[in-house]
């Protein structure tokens, strides 16, 4: 059975491209919305332009009140009846009872080698700390932010002259390969973990 996916995204959405591109032929999922908390998100046109449903739920309106923007987010959800949700660069934190709702069928993906580094600014921190070598993690969301299992991990090096926007355009493309594969192995039932290189 082919699994139903949705994407949240924040931004410019090359991360739902990358997976969107890569749900074809003979791959065990499809992906049945692109949902976004912003309007003016890129990626809501890139997801348009590839015939992907799409939709928003600003925040904004719902000031400090997490769980009723989380309720209009499953009011949508719930339409597209997705068997996985990908977070892809969506910048909102998730509270326990939304995280609990899609308990074991949400992944993320993270800018850093976790359990390094959660939060933000990741790439400034491991340039600052001295690392040798940076990367992204795609985990399993939990309650704890940045915190679920690890399910695939790529590295790439820090060069020395490295700034952090260096560094986010190295892992970048890793994001783009990474995230395609955990997510392809993901909707087959496998939960092995994978590193790259
Ligand atoms: C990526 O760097 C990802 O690691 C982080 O947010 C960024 C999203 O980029 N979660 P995009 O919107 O997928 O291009």
């Amino acid at each position: 059975m082919t699994k139903r996916v949705a994407i949240l995204i924040s931004g410019g959405g090359s991360n739902m491209v990358s997976l969107v591109e890569d749900m074809t032929c003979d791959h065990p999922a499809r992906p049945v919305l692109v949902l976004s908390n912003r309007a003016e998100a890129g990626g809501l046109e890139k997801a348009k332009a590839r015939g992907i449903p799409t939709a928003v739920v600003d925040h904004r309106p719902f000031g400090s009140n997490r769980a009723a923007f989380e309720d209009a987010l499953n009011t949508v959800l719930d339409q597209a009846r997705p068997d996985i949700i990908c977070l892809a660069g969506f910048m909102r934190v998730l509270t326990e009872g939304f995280v609990t709702r899609w308990q074991g069928k949400m992944l993320n993906i993270h800018p850093s080698l976790l359990p390094k580094y959660k939060g933000l600014h990741t790439h400034q921190r491991a340039i600052d700390a001295g690392d040798t070598e940076a990367g992204c993690s795609v985990h399993e969301v939990t309650a704890e932010l940045d915190g679920g299992r690890v399910l695939g991990q790529a590295r790439v090096p820090i060069e020395p002259d490295d700034t952090s926007d260096d560094l986010a355009a190295r892992v970048l493309v890793q994001e783009h390969i990474l995230y395609p594969l955990v997510l392809r192995r993901f909707a087959d039932g496998q939960r092995d973990r994978i590193d790259l290189p």
